[in-house]
């Protein structure tokens, strides 16, 4: 047993599940008509509530104490302070310090004067777009932006652009080519003029395989649809930590922006590798975001655990991969232009806590980061809601909404918002064998029917869920939110004691791909692999 499995918190809440795990939360609301004010808790216009989770207060107190058992306080404060707290690599985790007005420093150098050169570069660049002083190679002012980079160099801010249309600047639309398969390539530029596309070229590393193979593609396609070689220069610019790899690949360094190995993929969307945000919103918009980031960072920093929104959303989580051994957890948007922040957090939460060693290397003996994914309401609830209602698989779930929708459309947003009520009810409350069978009487069916269709039509309830509620997606909103869950995965490493900044994970695929493209190209059966994969890359290499 580990040192956390048996620590004296840990072993309280092991004997608080037991008392928790009979009740039902139909009753506890039934008990305690303060439920809802007591469990629920707000910052700025964000209201978080886990009073349909089963927990109470003491549960609370308890999760407390695991969280000070962990020393999360003084965490907080070394990442604040620019501590290498990212200890397999050796870098410190600063997402903060890029939204932030305090002086940071790193190996005693105050960081903030790069991050400040970075966004004037940001922003000279997103005027001169805007405003017409920098054109395509003939004449025609840029109308679209097209950003090569995978997850953390495509996620933010295809997930931000999607999520801020209603504050997109007119004249410029974004697109985002992120896969190695050539489709999305292909989809992306059939309808574009290279004389008025600009590429951004995003990398943390420039070494990605899919990104440096895209943007080489792209770049054939602008030489052979009319641009020059010199041309280049002015169509793309690059976004990266790795100067010499960004100027080998044939960029100006004059068109790099540059972020630093402090800033994590999954944790960029805040540096330079927001560009295709800043261009596509414009930077009044980006800094707009990067400030609700920093508010929520405070609030972060300060707030009582008790009070603290990212803390109680970790801890929320904790009690239900840790206690109630519930692995798979919803993220539930009920606004469409958040379609892609189920996917951006999939990347930050299992990215970041996707671990089974500690910080000193030891396997650990309890469950870490959850399976997450997602899909808007309503169009969920007409796939696999009836999973969450009835299924046998225990599955969390955030719901996120906001109070006034972007576009005033009929009753379409109070139609929607009543669905998000309505699921979080249902999944609380259920319905029992006495409330379908009254129901079914009252529909005049008889009592053989009755039998047969009522146990199909019980729903037990008790499903856990959290509603998050704003009053608008706005760039400040949207830049909380984000920071919300942020700061939410890095308490849950905390506890975790695991790294939540490196990800090893994604090494051997990698490794392994390498190997076998150079086995594609020979025109001869493999036999080294294990009959499955020799197999299937004979099956391949036969029928391609
Ligand atoms: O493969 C995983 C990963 O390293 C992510 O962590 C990162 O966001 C992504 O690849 C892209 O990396 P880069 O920005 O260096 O191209």
């Amino acid at each position: 047993m580990s040192s956390l499995t048996h620590s004296p918190a840990w072993l309280a809440l092991q004997s608080q599940q037991k008392i928790m795990a009979p009740l039902h939360l139909r009753d506890l609301f039934q008990k305690n008509p303060q439920r809802f004010n007591e469990l629920s808790l707000q910052f700025d216009s964000i209201l978080l509530d886990y009073s349909k989770q089963l927990i109470d207060h003491e549960t609370v107190r308890l999760l407390i104490n695991l969280a000070n058992q962990q020393q999360l306080s003084n965490w907080i404060t070394r990442m604040f302070s620019g501590d290498k707290i990212n200890s397999t690599e050796h870098r410190a985790a600063l997402h903060i310090a890029l939204r932030g007005q305090s002086p940071v420093e790193i190996d005693g150098t105050n960081v903030m004067p790069e991050v400040e050169r970075v966004l004037k570069q940001m922003e000279k660049l997103v005027s001169e777009v805007q405003n017409g002083q920098r054109v395509g190679y003939s004449g025609k002012t840029f109308t679209d932006i097209v950003n090569i980079g995978i997850g953390g160099s495509d996620l933010g801010p295809v997930m931000v652009t999607e999520a801020l249309k209603p504050y997109r600047l007119p004249g410029i639309t974004p697109h985002f080519i992120s896969n190695i398969d050539g489709t999305q390539l292909a989809d992306v530029l059939q309808h574009l003029d290279p004389a008025s596309t600009l590429f951004v070229v995003a990398s943390k590393t420039f070494t990605t395989l899919e990104t440096i193979t895209n943007a080489c593609s792209a770049r054939q396609w602008f030489l052979s649809k009319g641009g020059s070689e010199k041309d280049i220069a002015k169509h793309f610019v690059a976004v990266s930590t790795n100067r010499s790899a960004v100027e080998n690949f044939g960029i100006n360094p004059d068109n790099m922006f540059e972020f630093w190995d402090w800033v994590g993929g999954r944790y960029s969307l805040w540096s330079a590798i927001g560009l295709p945000i800043a261009l596509a919103v414009g930077m009044d918009h980006f800094y707009e975001l990067l400030a609700g980031a920093h508010e929520m960072d405070q609030h972060f920093a300060t707030a009582p655990f008790d009070k603290n929104l990212p803390v109680m959303l970790a801890l929320v989580g904790i009690w239900q991969v840790n206690f109630l051994g519930i692995a798979a957890h919803a993220i539930l948007p009920y606004d469409q232009s958040m379609h892609r922040f189920p996917a951006y957090l999939q990347q930050l939460e299992m990215e970041s806590n996707g671990k089974r060693v500690t910080r000193d290397g030891e396997v650990v003996d309890y469950a870490t980061g959850a399976i997450v994914w997602g899909e808007p309401g309503t169009n969920g609830q007409h796939a696999f809601y009836q999973l969450l209602h009835q299924g046998t698989q225990a599955v969390s779930a955030d719901f996120l909404a906001p109070c006034q929708s972007h576009h005033l459309i009929g009753l379409h947003h109070r139609m929607l918002l009543a669905n998000f009520f309505a699921q979080t009810e249902a999944l609380m409350t259920g319905k029992n064998t006495q409330e379908v069978r009254t129901e079914l009487e009252a529909q005049g069916m008889d009592k053989e029917a009755i039998a047969q269709l009522l146990p199909h039509k019980i729903f037990p309830g008790n499903r856990f869920t959290t509603s998050i509620l704003f009053k608008k997606l706005d760039p400040r909103t949207l830049g909380a939110l984000i920071a919300l869950y942020e700061h939410k995965v890095f308490v849950q490493s905390v506890i975790w004691n695991i790294n939540p900044f490196d990800q090893w994970g994604v090494e051997l695929g990698k490794q392994l791909a390498g190997k076998i493209l150079s086995e594609l190209e020979q025109n001869i059966p493999v036999v080294l692999h294990d009959a499955s994969t020799n197999g299937l890359i004979n099956f391949f290499k036969t029928n391609q």
